[in-house]
């Protein structure tokens, strides 16, 4: 059946007389209604927050500079707690006023008080609508209604394509090798990881394999790996991938400079050529020396770095494309373009790769690429894997160095549990085992995620052919906000702090996989609260029940993530850990019920690597 007819049809969610739309002043500006009590979701990959209402939002591509708007990726989509999403559908900067701003012809004005006399008077008024513009004549806008939230991402998703399906070695652990290694020194460390009996299943080589780097020759370097396609073959008897970092930004170097030079755009990014991959020419002159120089020796993927830039490293708005792209949408959209490249390629081959981006923007979902940031907030890092499932977006908080064994412990942990499994020791040098203190905890950790490979690769099939997010908010469950209204639950600021605003703005628990609610805990932190939904649920470990709707406080050893299950949960995990490309059938699983309730599950299997 088509999934998307799966989802039970839903009337128009406004009425659409309410929407207004206008060409003024060289830009496009859109009105949508809002409800007094709608909360909003997503905005892209936020490191901040979770309700987006009653914010102004400059959605543009950058580095992630801490703040709401200039984002890795800055995705034009909201979900609104009324079931329904909003996509504009633009590749221009868009400002989003998301609840703010009342026009004097609104038809629901919020009633004027007088600041004098009035405690309840507001500097900020509630506003009935999301009002966005962009340059420019015209933006399509695509509504989403379904009957939950999450069938409005479900139905997202799906509209992009379904989520993608990454190959099964896509979802072990990730090594990235210190900028310069060597082709020795990359093996010696592969030998060091299965000495002290590490999981590794990727290793990530940095701008140093590169003969030229910023800007790139994608040719490898003659001194540190004399003989690729020798390293390449050594590797893969290992089960072991490579991911090769990279630029898009061509070297004088590059074999294919000159060939490449008519369709590249009028700047320079530290003086390599920007290519114009709006041109079939562009991508087919970049295709070919990916597909000869590395695919075709055994490379599995790429780390596509400096997408999204900072304005003053990049090209300017200015700047001039063959293509007739301007400069902005470039911008905007440039990761995309890199994504549907290079997955185009990958498919040509029947092969399935799982990659790695600095940018993203809407409809992505299909992509296999994740995203990771320079930034090393640890709580910024977990708000945006909460962020990502709303967007169609993946995302690693990467693990790159800790001023503590405890920190070093609680990082790996939260790693452990996201999209992709990433140590990102290019400038640290730093290996699992960096702090002696927290090894043999470290191993565990890591360990239990390979375990849980059947799970999260069930996870995957679901975003794939359903478009269910394998990580998930929690407002995203069905029986999440419900539960504090069950009868027990008593809403007041002393005995229950997690009045509903807040229950809809926690950004530091979520729902992994079908069954898993995932709590981290941060450095410095014993203890948390934990916010359970509706339904009876269990602590993973030693299958205790916990509680049910209500607000528990745990005190977990640093050997353990804090993790739940749901009643009657089904959790498939391996018997041993190995490489994963080296796995084969028959494979041995130890399967856990959680609970006293019969159930079924589906355990998604195939070959993890053909298209
Ligand atoms: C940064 C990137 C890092 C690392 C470094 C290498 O831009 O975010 O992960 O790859 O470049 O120069």
């Amino acid at each position: 059946m088509d999934p998307l007819k799966a989802i039970a049809p839903s009337d128009f969610p406004f009425d659409p007389s309410t929407v207004c739309g206008l060409v003024y002043g060289g830009r496009t500006i859109v009105r949508i209604p809002l409800k007094p009590d709608e909360k909003l979701y997503g905005l892209g990959l936020q490191f901040q927050g979770l309700n987006r209402r009653g914010k102004v939002y400059h959605l543009r591509t950058d580095h992630y500079s801490r703040g709401n708007e200039r984002l890795h990726a800055p995705t034009p989509f909201y979900i609104s707690s009324a079931g329904y999403g909003v996509l504009f559908n633009s590749p221009r900067y868009i400002d989003i006023y998301a609840g703010i701003g009342n026009r004097k012809d609104s038809p629901n004005l919020p009633k004027i008080r007088d600041r004098n006399t009035d405690r309840n008077w507001q500097a900020q008024p509630l506003s009935d609508s999301v009002e966005a513009s962009v340059y420019g004549n015209g933006m399509e806008i695509i509504v989403f209604a379904a009957p939950s939230m999450l069938d409005v991402v479900r139905r997202f998703n799906l509209y992009c394509g379904g989520g993608v399906l990454p190959p099964k070695w896509g979802l072990g652990f990730w090594h990235r090798m210190r900028s310069l290694a060597s082709d020795k020194e990359v093996i010696a460390e592969a030998d060091e990881f299965k000495r002290r009996g590490f999981p590794l299943d990727v290793i990530g080589l940095e701008p140093g394999w590169h003969s030229k780097s910023y800007p790139c020759s994608f040719e490898w370097s003659p001194s540190r790996f004399p003989n690729p396609q020798d390293f390449l073959n050594k590797m893969k008897e290992r089960g072991i991938q490579i991911n090769l970092w990279e630029n898009p930004y061509i070297s004088p170097n590059a074999s294919f400079y000159k060939a490449i030079k008519p369709y590249t755009g009028s700047h320079m990014v530290w003086l390599g050529l920007v290519p114009d991959f709006m041109m079939s020419q562009a991508r087919d002159i970049f295709t070919k020396q990916h597909k000869e120089c590395h695919l075709n020796m055994g490379v599995s993927g790429y780390k596509f770095d400096e997408v999204d830039g900072y304005d003053r490293w990049l090209w300017p708005d200015h700047a001039v494309f063959p293509s007739g792209t301007s400069g902005e949408q470039m911008r905007q959209t440039y990761a995309l373009q890199i994504q549907k490249m290079m997955m185009d390629v990958f498919r040509s081959r029947n092969q399935r790769t799982y990659s790695l981006i600095r940018a993203n923007n809407a409809a992505s979902s299909a992509y296999p690429f994740a995203i990771y940031t320079d930034h090393y907030d640890h709580r910024g890092f977990i708000t945006a894997v909460v962020n990502s499932g709303f967007c169609g977006l993946l995302y690693t908080p990467e693990i790159r160095s800790a001023q503590s064994g405890e920190e070093w412990v609680r990082r790996m942990q939260s790693v452990c549990f996201s999209h992709l499994v990433q140590l990102n020791g290019w400038f640290s040098n730093t290996k699992p085992w960096s702090f002696p203190e927290v090894e043999d905890r470290v191993r565990d950790t890591i360990n239990l995620r390979i375990r849980l490979l059947p799970y999260i690769y069930t996870a995957f099939a679901h975003y794939h052919f359903e478009g269910i997010p394998p990580i998930r908010s929690m407002v995203l469950e069905p029986d999440y906000t419900d539960s504090e209204r069950s009868e027990n639950q008593k809403l007041d600021d002393v005995d229950n702090p997690y009045a509903e605003a807040i229950r809809e703005d926690v950004t530091d628990q979520y729902m992994f996989g079908k069954s898993l609610l995932v709590a981290p805990l941060f450095v410095g932190e014993t203890a948390r609260t934990v916010i359970l939904p509706h339904g009876k649920w269990y602590d993973f470990y030693t299958g205790d029940y916990v509680g049910n709707g209500e607000v528990i406080t745990v005190q977990p050893s640093l050997d353990r993530i804090p993790l739940y299950v749901r009643e009657g949960a089904i959790i498939p995990l391996l018997k041993e850990v190995e490489p994963i490309a080296l796995m084969r059938c028959p494979i041995a699983l130890e399967i856990r019920h959680y609970g006293a309730l019969p159930s079924q599950t589906v355990l998604y299997d195939d070959d993890g690597e053909n298209v």
